[in-house]
């Protein structure tokens, strides 16, 4: 399979790199600072650009197969995940690109009571800027014509695979719950292999 990754120099975009060449498949990526990657793979092509930029995009995501978007940034920045998003999502209907999985974040739309209520108010009070643009980001994709699946993670921390985590669109989350970046590449790369079907289309993936 080819897959075109978005976000491939965050800790779980380098890891579904990984993992996806270990597997065989073969990938190509965009990246803003092509410099800080120094894997170097016969079935890797890395492109250099940024995700809101059309032409760009459309580069990386010729002839794909699939498309994992794992954008995201430290500090909100107005709407450049959302706009990315769209820019992507214009790009893989313009190929012909239908398979789409998104990482966006556990607590958006229907997941909202996913978590406890001490995470609940942790993640209004602190992270309110970040998920305007981020429910932005759902709404681009949910509206899109693309076979989607939406992957909500809980709070994201380095570490091995351990294939010990929850997914599903009911999975509950506290403050302390946590998941490595490894074991929600692992995850992304399963939905890439499959199409969502009558399956849920936004899931959230707990570590346990
Ligand atoms: N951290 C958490 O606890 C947590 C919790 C829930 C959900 N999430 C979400 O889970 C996902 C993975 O998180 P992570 O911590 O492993 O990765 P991350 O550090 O958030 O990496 C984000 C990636 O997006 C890229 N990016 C951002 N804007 C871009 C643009 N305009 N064009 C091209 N690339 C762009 C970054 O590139 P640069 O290297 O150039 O910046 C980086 O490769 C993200 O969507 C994150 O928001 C995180």
């Amino acid at each position: 399979m080819k897959i075109a990754v978005f976000g491939a120099t965050g800790g779980t975009g380098r890891s579904l790199v990984e993992q996806a060449l270990a597997q065989g498949h073969q990938v190509t990526a965009l990246v803003r600072h092509p410099a800080v990657v120094h894997l170097r793979h016969p079935q890797f092509t890395l492109f250099e650009g940024d995700a809101q930029d059309s032409r760009a995009v459309t580069k990386v995501i010729d002839g794909v197969d699939v498309v994992a978007c794992i954008l995201g940034l430290a500090k909100p920045q107005g709407t450049v995940i959302s706009d990315a998003t769209r820019t992507i999502c214009q790009a893989m209907n313009e190929a012909g690109v239908r398979r789409l999985v998104a990482v966006t974040v556990m607590g958006l739309g229907d997941s909202k009571d996913n978590f406890d209520p001490v995470a609940k108010l942790f993640v209004r009070v602190f992270l309110k800027k970040g998920m305007e643009d981020r429910a932005r980001q759902e709404e681009v994709i949910t509206s899109s014509r693309l076979d989607y699946t939406l992957v909500r993670p809980s709070r994201l921390v380095d570490g091995a695979k351990t294939d010990r985590y929850s997914a599903g669109a009911d999975v509950r989350a506290g403050i302390s719950s946590k998941l490595t970046r490894a074991d929600l590449a692992s995850y992304v790369l399963q939905q890439l292999q499959t199409t969502t079907g009558s399956g849920a289309r936004a899931v959230c993936v707990v570590g346990s």
